[in-house]
C-alpha cells in the first residue's frame, strides 16, 4: 500500500514551484533574469512550461519555431529545475479556429462558439486530434533527451462537453456497443414513459433532461470520450519518450467527470486546489476537512499509480474569480502542509509571475506586479519552500488508513438526473445533494485516517466503510457489502442507499435495494422532506439527543438494533439510526442527515464497534486542531499538528514526542500552537 517511486525520476525533494510563463515577457530580458534570481530565493525546484503557447509555437500552419523554448529549458537544466512540459491543447490558435470551424465546440443550443476564451475545443475532430498528435510529437522529438524535462502535463484542466454531429454520432455509437439493440435501450430506460420510445439511434439526443438514464449515459460517455482524447495526446509520448511520466490536472471532485475512471490512465496525480479558505469564519475546520477529503481522494488516487500525488495548482494568495480573503500570516505555509500531510510530495502555484495584463492579471502570484521580495506573499511562499526543503525524509511514507469512505460519481448523477426533491435536496439547486463530506468531516474531526475510495475498489484492507448516499447499486455492489460484513467489515450506510440500479430504475420490494435490507436489517418505506432551517428531534436510547435534517427516511426495522428513534412528528418512535449485526461484522444505517450533534453521537457508536481510535492520541483535541500523520515502510511516523483556528490551542500530546524537522527540538507534553502554526516532525511513542 506505500508509495514506491518518487512522482518523477530526479524527484529527491518536495517538488515546490509553479506555472511559468515566459513567453508572455520574452521582450524583457531582464524580468526573465529576475525571475531565475526569485526562483532560487523562494526555494522552487518545479516550472510547468507552455500551457497556452500554441500560437507561439505554430504561428502559421505547420510551422514550428520552438525557440524560446530551447533558451528557457536550457536556462532551466542550467538552474537544475525540472520541467512539467505542458502539450497546449487546452487553448487552440485562433487562426485555426478560423480555419477549421468543425473544431470549435457546438453548445446545447445548437450554435458553434466562436473561438474565444480556452478549453472550447470538439472531442470529437479529426482535424484537433491531428493537429494535437503533430504538435505533441514535434515537442516530443525535440525534447526527449532534454535534462529538464521531468514530466509531460497534458493539456489542462479537461472539461466542457461538445453537441455537434460528430460528438453526438459518437454517443450514439457508444450507445449502440452498450446496448446492441434498441429494444434492449428502450427496455433498459423505461422509455414507454412520456413516448420517449426511439425506432432509430439517430432520434437519442443527449439533451433531453428529462430522461435520467440519458443523462447518466451521457456522463458516462463523455468520461470515455475525454480519456480517448488523453489517450490520443499521448500517443506521441508514449512511443517517444517512454519514460517520462504524464499527468494531467484535476480539480478535485469536478462533477462532469468520473476521475476514478480518467485516474485509471495517468502516471502521477495531480491537482488544482483553489480552496478560499476564509481565516475569519469560526468553524474553518469544516472546509479544512473538506479539503483534506479531496486531498484523500487524491491519495487515493495515486496508490494506483505507486508515486505520491502533488498539487499542480494552487495560489499563494488570492483567487480572483471567487470572492476569496487574502490569506493570513501562516496560512499558506499551513494549506501547504495540509496537503503535505495528506500525502502530497508536491506543491505548484498558479502562476510565477502575475502576467501585466490578461483575464487573470489579478490572481495570486508568487511574484507581483511589484516584484520586490520583501513583499508579503513573497516571503510567505519562500518560507514554505523553506520547510519544504526540511522535509525529504518523508518520502515513501503514506497515510495508513483503516476506515474510507466510498466516493460514487454514478450515484451523484442518478441523484443529479433523477427529477425532483432528491437532486436538489431542498438546498442549493441541482447536483447539491450529494454531500459525504458530512461523514468524512466527522472522522477527520477525531484525527482517523480516512481514504476515499471507489465502490469498485478492493475493500478488504479496510475495516470500517462509509458508503454515504450510495443512490445507485451496479450489479454486485450489494454482494460486494454484504460479503465484507459477514467478513467482519463494519459498514455504514445512509439516506439515499440504494433507491435505483445502474439504468436509473427503482429498486421494487423495498429500499435499500438488491438484497441489501437483509444486510442492513431495515426497510425504508417513505421520504419525507426537512426544509432547509427546520428539523427533526431523534432520541438515542440513553436518552441522548441530535436532530435529522434534509431527508428522514421512514425505516421498519427488520432485525436491526434500533439506536435511535424520531421523537416528533407521525413518525415519532421510528428507527432513525440502526445497528445490524450481520455474519461477523455490523451494518449502520442512518435515515436521516444528522445535525452536528446527532453525527457525532452516531460515530461514538460505529467507532467503538469497529475498534477504531486515532493513531496519534492528543486529550480533549479541540476541532479545529489537525493531527495528521503519515508512516513509511519500517514504521517510522510523521506527525503534522494545524491549528485551524484564530486563536492559540494547546496539544497535550501526553507522553508522546515530536522531534521536529529541520530542527532538534522535541516537543512533548502540552505545546501552545498558534494561529495557522504547524508543527511537524517524527513521532516518538510513549514508552
Ligand atoms: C485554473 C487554470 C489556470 C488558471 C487558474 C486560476 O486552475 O488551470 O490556468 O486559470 O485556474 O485560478
Ligand atoms: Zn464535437
Amino acid at each position: 500500500m506505500k508509495n514506491k517511486k518518487p512522482i518523477f525520476s530526479g524527484a529527491d525533494a518536495i517538488l515546490h514551484g509553479g506555472d511559468y510563463n515566459p513567453d508572455q515577457w520574452l521582450d524583457c530580458p531582464e524580468v526573465l533574469e529576475e525571475d531565475f534570481r526569485l526562483m532560487k530565493a523562494a526555494g522552487c525546484n518545479t516550472f510547468s512550461l507552455g500551457i497556452f503557447s500554441w500560437t507561439r509555437y505554430e504561428r502559421e500552419e505547420g510551422v514550428y519555431d520552438f525557440g524560446w523554448l530551447d533558451r528557457i529549458m536550457d536556462r532551466m537544466a542550467a538552474e537544475g529545475h525540472h520541467i512539467l512540459l505542458a502539450t497546449p491543447s487546452g487553448a487552440k490558435p485562433a487562426w485555426m479556429s478560423l480555419k477549421y470551424p468543425e473544431i470549435r465546440r457546438v453548445n446545447r443550443d445548437g450554435q458553434r462558439e466562436p473561438h474565444k476564451t480556452r478549453h472550447n475545443h470538439c472531442w470529437s475532430s479529426p482535424v484537433y486530434r491531428e493537429k494535437v498528435r503533430r504538435l505533441n510529437t514535434a515537442l516530443a522529438e525535440r525534447y526527449k533527451d532534454h535534462p529538464a524535462l521531468a514530466l509531460w502535463h497534458v493539456s489542462n484542466e479537461y472539461n466542457g462537453a461538445c453537441f455537434c454531429d460528430l460528438c453526438l454520432q459518437a454517443f450514439r455509437s457508444w450507445l449502440q456497443e452498450k446496448y446492441g439493440t434498441l429494444d434492449q435501450l428502450n427496455k433498459r430506460w423505461w422509455t414507454a414513459f412520456w413516448n420517449h420510445t426511439f425506432t432509430a439511434w439517430e432520434e437519442i439526443d443527449p439533451r433531453d433532461p428529462s430522461m435520467d438514464a440519458l443523462q447518466t449515459d451521457w456522463s458516462r460517455f463523455h468520461t470515455d470520450q475525454v480519456i480517448d482524447f488523453y489517450r490520443a495526446e499521448c500517443e506521441p509520448l508514449n512511443r517517444i519518450c517512454p519514460d517520462v511520466p504524464k499527468t494531467t490536472n484535476l480539480m478535485g471532485f469536478f462533477g462532469p467527470l468520473n476521475y476514478w475512471e480518467l485516474t485509471r490512465h495517468l502516471d502521477v496525480i495531480s491537482d488544482d486546489s483553489y480552496p478560499c479558505l476564509d481565516r475569519n469564519r469560526p468553524d474553518l475546520w469544516k472546509d479544512v476537512a473538506d479539503l483534506a477529503m479531496t486531498h484523500s481522494f487524491l491519495r487515493t488516487a495515486a496508490r494506483r499509480t505507486g508515486r505520491p500525488w502533488f498539487l499542480m495548482e494552487s495560489s499563494p494568495s488570492i483567487v480572483q474569480w471567487k470572492p476569496a480573503t487574502l490569506k493570513a500570516p501562516g496560512q499558506h505555509e499551513a494549506e501547504v502542509l495540509h496537503a503535505i500531510a495528506n500525502g502530497a510530495e508536491g506543491v505548484l502555484y498558479f502562476q510565477w509571475r502575475k502576467g501585466a495584463g490578461g483575464f487573470e492579471k489579478f490572481h495570486g502570484a508568487v511574484v507581483d506586479h511589484d516584484a520586490r521580495e520583501p513583499l508579503r506573499v513573497f516571503q510567505d511562499v519562500a518560507a514554505t519552500g523553506k520547510r519544504l526543503a526540511e522535509l525529504t525524509e518523508i518520502h515513501g511514507s503514506d497515510v495508513l488508513a483503516e476506515a474510507a469512505v466510498v466516493y460514487d460519481w454514478e450515484s451523484r448523477w442518478q441523484l443529479r438526473d433523477s427529477c425532483g426533491t432528491l437532486s436538489h435536496s431542498l438546498t442549493g439547486g441541482k447536483d447539491a445533494g450529494y454531500t459525504p463530506q458530512e461523514h468524512y468531516r466527522e472522522l477527520w474531526r477525531r484525527s482517523i485516517a480516512t481514504d476515499v475510495i471507489s465502490i469498485e475498489q478492493d475493500f478488504s484492507s479496510y475495516r470500517l466503510i462509509i458508503a454515504p448516499q450510495l443512490f445507485m447499486l451496479k450489479p454486485g455492489v450489494a454482494e460486494k457489502i454484504r460479503r465484507f460484513v459477514e467478513n467482519g467489515g463494519v459498514f455504514v450506510g445512509t439516506y439515499y442507499t440504494g433507491y435505483v440500479n445502474e439504468d436509473g430504475i427503482c429498486w421494487r420490494g423495498g429500499w435499500p435495494g438488491d438484497g441489501l435490507r437483509d444486510v442492513f436489517g431495515v426497510r425504508n418505506e417513505e421520504y419525507d422532506l426537512v426544509p432547509p432551517g427546520e428539523q427533526k428531534e431523534i432520541r438515542f436510547q440513553d436518552g441522548a439527543v441530535g436532530s435529522g435534517t434534509k431527508i428522514c427516511e421512514l425505516l421498519h426495522a427488520e432485525g436491526a438494533e434500533i439506536l435511535a428513534e424520531y421523537a416528533e412528528d407521525f413518525y415519532a418512535g421510528m428507527p432513525v439510526v440502526t445497528r445490524n449485526p450481520f455474519g461477523k461484522g455490523f451494518a449502520f444505517y442512518a435515515a436521516t442527515a444528522l445535525d452536528q450533534n446527532g453525527i457525532r453521537l452516531f460515530y461514538d457508536r460505529i467507532l467503538e464497534c469497529a475498534a477504531l481510535s486515532p493513531p496519534i492520541p492528543v486529550a480533549d483535541k479541540p476541532d479545529p486542531l489537525a493531527v495528521c500523520s503519515r508512516e513509511n515502510e519500517s514504521g517510522d511516523r510523521y506527525v503534522f499538528l494545524t491549528n485551524w483556528s484564530g486563536v492559540p490551542l494547546t496539544a497535550d500530546l501526553g507522553e508522546g514526542r515530536i522531534k521536529t524537522f529541520g530542527g532538534e527540538t522535541v516537543l512533548a507534553g502540552k505545546t501552545v500552537l498558534s494561529p495557522f502554526q504547524c508543527v511537524a516532525g517524527k513521532w516518538e511513542k510513549p514508552q
